[in-house]
């Protein structure tokens, strides 16, 4: 509680980031983390490896771009900082052991952005941005990352209508869930995806006893390499319960997603 109180008190975050809940997410994320630690291992670890598969071979190494970097737990920073000529960091938080980190390599950046193209439109800034994604599709950026992003976009924007008792327009989560997969699949850049798709809540004889969908109907295609994420061992949620997720990753979105044909 401590630690966690003084990361609210001492991250560099914006108002909004405050009180649109971004920052406390980011914070409750590092902690659970730290808790799940042993748990989360074949998680993170898959997904560093598919990163890394994802741009071996590449030709061109100029400028990678990590969206929902996070705490980059599932990032292999130093392989990628010492491949491509730069590393853009992207999230709407950047707490401390991820500035840290970033601060080892001089060729690595930080970026604060919204990437549910909601946060200005919550704000009473204009409309809800269906392109966050656009801000990426330059010439001399060769890789992207979705980094288990997609899953999170929708939650704070949805949480802001529930706790102010107010209906969502209708469709949002799924829009924003469709608006990043489009992004993705319009930027010239190789395109790697890692996302998990929903949530199972298991007690401790295996019988479901929940199941959430995380992509909001949102239906991927055949990934490269699928696995399990036990997203909250027993004890974590409660004594009888654990709480696991499906992931997929696709090394190569625009390939996947063209031999798939249209989002489902
Ligand atoms: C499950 S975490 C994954 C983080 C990171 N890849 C890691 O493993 O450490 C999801 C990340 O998405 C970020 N995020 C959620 N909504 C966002 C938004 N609208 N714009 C940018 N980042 C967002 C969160 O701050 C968080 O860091």
């Amino acid at each position: 509680m401590l630690i966690e109180g003084l990361h609210y008190l001492t991250t560099p975050a914006s108002r909004a980031q405050r009180q649109l809940g971004y920052l406390r997410e980011s914070i409750l994320l590092m902690s659970r983390s730290r808790r799940c630690q042993a748990a989360w291992t074949h998680h993170l670890a898959t997904a560093r490896s598919v990163v890394l598969q994802a741009c071996s071979d590449l030709v061109r190494c100029r400028t990678a771009v990590i969206l929902g970097s996070g705490l980059l737990d599932d990032i292999p920073l130093s392989d990628l900082a010492g491949r491509f000529e730069r590393v853009i960091l992207v999230d709407m938080v950047h707490l401390w052991p991820a500035r840290r980190a970033a601060r080892r390599y001089a060729n690595v950046t930080l970026q604060v952005a919204d990437l549910s193209g909601c946060v200005d439109w919550l704000r009473g800034n204009g409309e809800r941005r269906t392109d966050p994604l656009s801000l990426f599709d330059r010439e001399e950026i060769d890789f992207v990352v979705s980094a288990n992003l997609l899953s999170q976009l929708p939650i704070l924007p949805l949480d802001w209508f529930e706790s102010r008792n107010r209906p969502p327009p209708d469709g949002l989560g799924r829009g924003i869930v469709v608006a990043h997969l489009e992004g993705l699949s319009r930027l010239r850049a190789r395109v790697c995806l890692v996302t998990d798709l929903d949530q199972m809540t298991e007690d401790r004889e295996g019988r479901v006893v929940e199941r959430l969908d995380l992509l909001h109907g949102i239906g991927l295609p055949a990934p490269d390499r699928s696995w399990i994420w036990e997203i909250a061992p027993f004890g974590e949620v409660g004594r009888r319960r654990r709480q696991i997720h499906h992931v997929h990753a696709y090394a190569d979105w625009h390939v996947a997603a063209g031999r798939d044909g249209a989002l489902a």
